[in-house]
């Protein structure tokens, strides 16, 4: 059992439930899950292709309904309320990184960056700021005005984090952000999240195959068909 006093979760689902298909031939993508998910800290969500990882973040990113269950955003039901309201949350709150990394390729870093904040409805001057402070802690600031072409992978996906951290989201989702990467920049990219985690007090949910990022990870969640068959934090099963 875990004995450490327990924090008010950021995030949180009960008896989560997706599936895909037909009824004839049903794929249940994430079957019953219940995990509460507080700030301060990078959890990994670790499991073999097919086991639910990815419809995992997006049911709780407000990116995909579930079929049966809840999703606890800062303490109200998420998908109870109107799509427009679910878009807000996300825009407002949520960031997302992918392996994918999706830089426009004609913006340079700093325009990847502030393009978002003024569609979040940010003036040009604080954009600014947000934009050349959030590269500066991913240690890019020196490349505000290279373009993707002009960048490593490693590099581009920094960007991709700084684009993410500008607008200080209190809920972080990164869907295997270091698989196109080697193993110096996939363990960059965990640090930088798990320093995001600590510094803005933000929950972070990492899906990864890379077993090289565990020492980073405050927390393992392990999932297969869509169950969740281990969940330890510092080395306890929570
Ligand atoms: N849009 C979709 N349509 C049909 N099946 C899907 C869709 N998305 C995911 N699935 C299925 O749901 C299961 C879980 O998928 P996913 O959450 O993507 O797993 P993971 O990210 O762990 O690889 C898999 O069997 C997958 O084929
Ligand atoms: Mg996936």
């Amino acid at each position: 059992m875990n004995t450490k006093p327990s924090k008010t979760p950021l995030i949180s689902c009960s008896s989560l439930r997706k599936t895909f298909g037909s009824k004839k031939q049903k794929i249940v993508a994430l079957d019953d899950i219940s995990i509460s998910l507080s700030g301060g800290g990078l959890t990994l969500l670790m499991g073999p292709s097919g086991s639910g990882k990815s419809s995992m973040i997006s049911c709780l990113g407000g990116l995909q309904k579930p079929d049966g269950g809840h999703v606890y955003a800062f303490g109200e039901d998420l998908w109870s309320r109107r799509p427009r309201k679910i878009n807000k949350f996300r825009r407002e709150h949520c960031g997302f990184v992918f392996q994918s990394v999706g830089l426009f390729p004609a913006l340079s870093a700093i325009e990847q960056i502030m393009l978002p904040l003024k569609y979040l409805g940010w003036n040009k001057k604080a954009a600014r700021i947000s934009a050349q402070n959030a590269l500066e802690e991913v240690g890019l600031g020196d490349r505000q005005f290279s373009r993707p072409s002009e960048m490593s992978g490693g590099q581009n996906q920094r960007v991709a984090i700084a684009r993410m951290l500008a607008k200080t989201p209190q809920l972080i989702f990164c869907d295997e952000p270091t698989s196109a990467l080697d193993g110096e920049n996939g363990k960059r990219i965990a640090e930088l999240l798990k320093e995001a985690a600590r510094k803005h007090n933000a929950m972070v949910m990492c899906v990864t195959h890379d077993e090289r990022l565990l020492p980073y990870a405050d927390r393992v969640i392990q999932i297969d068909d869509g169950v969740v068959i281990s969940d330890t934090e510092s080395g306890i099963s929570v």
